[in-house]
């Protein structure tokens, strides 16, 4: 099946949601470009560059880094792309961001086609970042500074006061989907796919 030129997929969901993971796969599979905020930005902390020395400590305190910061990093990623065929992992997560990404969208001709929300609760979000952090330690990996459970509920505050907003941005303009995030990652990634097709 030909696929087509452009395509924009969004995954929100909270932290812990399985956003990152279920991007990762549908990239995969539809031959599109994950685009990982988050990982963007611990890369410039690992590398010690200008970027990430003065974002470090937002991302250690799992608050929100400034959104003309995200605006240029994304602008910088979708900048030579050919076809804009991305899946957003972790962006947009402000109105803001929201409303730039739409105009910088217009601009290159490739509307959002999809914004599955995967819904888990609290405390199985508080579970899954912890154990990510004690897996990493223990197996002596990079662990994430913002995977400790103080952090990871300030992480869920934060969204859902600055991200769960944008609920209703993509939900007006009729491109959300809920989907339960709890159960296997098979399970999970058949319920995206499902959301995805009956939009269709
Ligand atoms: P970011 O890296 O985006 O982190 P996050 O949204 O907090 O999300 P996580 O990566 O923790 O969770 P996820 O939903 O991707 O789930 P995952 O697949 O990893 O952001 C980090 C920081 O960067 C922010 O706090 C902020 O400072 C900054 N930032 C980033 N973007 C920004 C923006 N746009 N604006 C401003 N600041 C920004 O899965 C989590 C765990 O659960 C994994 O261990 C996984 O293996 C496991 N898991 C996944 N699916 C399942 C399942 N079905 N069952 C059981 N376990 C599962």
């Amino acid at each position: 099946m030909t696929q087509p030129k452009n395509k924009v997929v969004i995954f929100l969901g909270p932290p812990g949601a399985g956003k990152g993971t279920q991007a990762e796969r549908l990239a995969r599979e539809q031959d599109l470009v994950k685009i990982s905020t988050g990982d963007i930005l611990r890369d410039h902390v690992e590398r010690g560059t200008p970027l990430g020395q003065q974002v470090a400590p937002l991302l250690n305190a799992g608050k929100l880094v400034p959104d003309q910061i995200l605006m240029a990093l994304i602008r910088d990623r979708l900048a030579d792309m050919e076809h804009v065929r991305v899946i957003f992992d972790g962006f947009p997560r402000t109105e803001a961001q929201a409303q730039e990404l739409d105009m910088l969208l217009e601009e290159l001709g490739a509307p959002v086609n999809a914004v599955p929300l995967l819904e888990v609760p609290t405390e199985l979000l508080i579970e899954r970042i912890v154990e990510r952090g004690r897996q990493a330690a223990q197996s002596g990996g990079s662990v994430r500074s913002d995977d400790t459970e103080e952090v990871a509920r300030h992480r869920q505050e934060v969204y859902r006061e600055q991200t769960q907003p944008l609920i209703d941005y993509y939900s007006a303009r009729g491109h959300l989907a809920h989907v339960d995030g709890v159960g296997t990652q098979d399970e999970v990634f058949a319920r995206i796919l499902a959301s995805m097709t009956q939009r269709k």
